[in-house]
């Protein structure tokens, strides 16, 4: 699918008459708007002049103290130096590559992987190798075979792209006891580890997981506040070994010169001021609530044959459909039927994925998710209809085998 054709898609699966299962927008209307309103006057009034104002390429310093502060949650202990304020941390995934990156290099993501990453390694012309992940994350030997089999082709990938914390869109966490393992793993190959974390503090059970950059000083570390806090302010950063910080700095000064010191001085002074840990528990109390109504609805609508799993954080569902349905193909006609979805095709560098999609529940309310079910259920009884009636649809030559990757957690129609 191109850009173009996704966007047109997208144009219309944002009418209100259509339930988004699609995108992964935050549930900002969670937030205490009225008493951001204050600080933003505050802001404006008091310190305007410097807010208003050009900043540092790195970031502020303050802000990058507490950012060492939230990431102490998971057990990292940072230098404040050693971390680069980013716009969002999508403009750190884009940045690390391009310094990583030569076009042809290889990067090894697991499968599926998220979308906005397998764009950056797209536009720097990295080759993707995925790993598949089971219902515990990436899979350690699976991930040394296939580090093993490109050694004996004489490639060293530049690194591996893991988001161990409520993945998207596979809504699966790597097992803790699998995180050194990966991490030796790595080491052994020589090769470098991306750590993508922005959904790490909105697990359900409260459960906060230690990242792989705390087991070792050499990971790269993206994280974000786009859904601890607020996506619109694009504040992320990135935490790197203090051999990449300067070229990471000259990197973002390139594209950039700063991130925006009013949004930087925003966050600040929520993270100092404002109860913000309580705010992502308001969050994650919202998000499970969410991801009990899809559920519910999974297991009440869907029809036999389709698998999912049940995360325990984070915002997606991922969904195999049964055997012969396109979810790319479908997804036209769910629109029609007024419900829009991510197919999972988007999701591999590789054109796998056409047999999967992926559910977000975290922005629309539970009466809405419970809807936006019941109408893809319909939709894929009439796929199911079609096929029982023409029979199963030949696959063209194009299309690759089907389907090799994505985690199997159990699910009321997994045997
Ligand atoms: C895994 C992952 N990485 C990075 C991002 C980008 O986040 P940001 O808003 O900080 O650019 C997202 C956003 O959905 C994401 O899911």
């Amino acid at each position: 699918m191109t850009a173009s054709e996704i966007r047109a898609l997208f144009a219309v699966a944002s009418r209100p008459e259509v339930v988004s299962l699609a995108g992964g927008m935050p549930n900002i209307a969670a937030l205490p708007l009225d008493a951001l309103a204050v600080e933003v006057a505050d802001l404006v009034q008091r310190e305007g002049q410097v807010a208003l104002q050009y900043g540092s390429a790195q970031g502020r310093p303050e802000l990058r103290e507490q950012i060492c502060e939230v990431m102490a949650l998971e057990g990292i202990r940072a230098d404040p130096d050693d971390v680069v304020v980013t716009v969002g941390s999508q403009m750190a995934l884009d940045l690390v590559t391009r310094i990583y990156c030569d076009p042809g290099d290889v990067v090894i993501a697991e499968g599926p992987s998220y979308v906005g990453a397998l764009g950056s390694f797209a536009a720097y012309q990295a080759r993707v190798v995925h790993v598949q992940m089971d219902e515990h994350g990436l899979v350690p030997s699976l991930l040394r075979s296939a580090l093993h089999s490109l050694a004996g082709q004489g490639i060293t990938p530049k690194f591996l792209y893991t988001i161990p914390n409520f993945h998207n869109p596979a809504g699966v966490t790597l097992a803790v006891e699998r995180r050194s393992e990966v991490l030796a793993i790595c080491a052994e190959y020589g090769v470098a580890v991306v750590e993508d974390n922005p959904y790490g503090l909105l697990g359900f059970s409260g459960t906060i997981y230690p990242a792989l950059r705390s087991m070792d000083r050499d990971v790269v570390y993206l994280g974000s506040f786009s859904k601890t806090f607020a996506s619109g302010l694009r504040v992320g950063w990135a935490l790197v070994p203090p051999a990449v910080r300067d070229r990471l700095v000259l990197a973002a000064e390139s594209a950039t010169l700063c991130p925006p010191s009013f949004n930087q001085m925003l966050v600040s002074r929520y993270l100092a001021a404002h109860d913000w840990r309580s705010q992502v528990k308001t969050y994650t109390e919202a998000y499970r609530d969410r991801r009990d109504a899809m559920l519910r609805a999974l297991e009440t609508y869907l029809p036999e044959g389709c698998t999912w799993n049940i995360p325990d954080g984070g915002f997606y569902v991922w969904l195999t459909v049964p055997e012969g349905v396109d979810t790319k193909a479908m997804l036209p006609r769910a629109v029609t039927a007024r419900v829009a979805y991510a197919s999972g095709t988007g999701f591999y560098a590789d054109g796998f994925g056409s047999r999967q999609l992926r559910l977000s529940y975290c922005y629309p309310t539970p009466e809405r998710i419970t809807e936006g079910v019941r109408r893809l259920a319909g939709v894929l009884e009439a796929e199911l209809d079609v096929m029982r009636t023409f029979g199963t649809p030949a696959r063209l030559p194009a299309t690759p085998p089907e389907p090799r990757n994505g985690p199997q957690a159990p699910s009321p129609h997994t045997p």
